[in-house]
């Protein structure tokens, strides 16, 4: 499709500014990230675009989900979920989704959905819907779970090292 692209740590902000070219269209990052969950200053990024109004800032919120982290607020243009992870959270359902509050990208990407039909069946949006309504909850849970047990394993002699963005 002709799209060039150019890979950067993005937990170092500079390394984003310095990767800017006159033809970027897009930037994509993931915070934390999968698997090393490394976390990436939303804010700092966004601001480096700030007068670039043809940039977008693409974010893919899948593991904080909308409970911990609003992407939009910090700056986003558009956030990308995999539903399939905690927002579903019942491994019974695969797939995705996109919000955003910038219309140019919504109309082009309501354009697209319509003209491909990539669209979930109503029986995963059933489930999705029956989810959500735990979804409080179980991200609750789920950081105080996980905290405990990075703890536990940061100060057991067998672990070298924990990744955790709560340690
Ligand atoms: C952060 C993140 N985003 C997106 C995806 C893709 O998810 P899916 O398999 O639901 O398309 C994954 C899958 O591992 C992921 O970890």
């Amino acid at each position: 499709m002709n799209i060039e692209t150019t890979f950067v740590d993005a937990t170092i902000v500079d390394n984003v500014k310095n990767a800017l070219r006159a033809n970027t269209k897009l930037i994509w990052i993931e915070s934390p990230t999968n698997p090393l969950l490394k976390v990436i200053d939303i804010k700092a990024i966004s601001a480096i675009i700030q007068k670039h109004e043809d940039i977008l800032l693409v974010v893919d919120n899948t593991f904080l989900t909308s409970y911990f982290q609003r992407p939009l607020e910090l700056g986003a243009d558009i956030v990308l979920y995999s539903i399939t992870k905690y927002l579903n959270g019942h491994s019974d359902v695969i797939m995705g989704s996109i919000a955003t509050n910038n219309k140019e990208a919504f109309d082009k990407l309501k354009f697209l959905q319509n003209a491909s039909g990539i669209i979930p069946s109503p029986f995963d949006c059933y489930l999705v819907n029956r989810s959500l309504k735990t979804l409080a909850v179980r991200m609750r849970e789920h950081m105080k779970n996980s905290l405990k047990v990075a703890l536990f394993l940061e100060n057991h002699p067998l672990v070298v090292k924990v990744l955790h963005p709560g340690v």
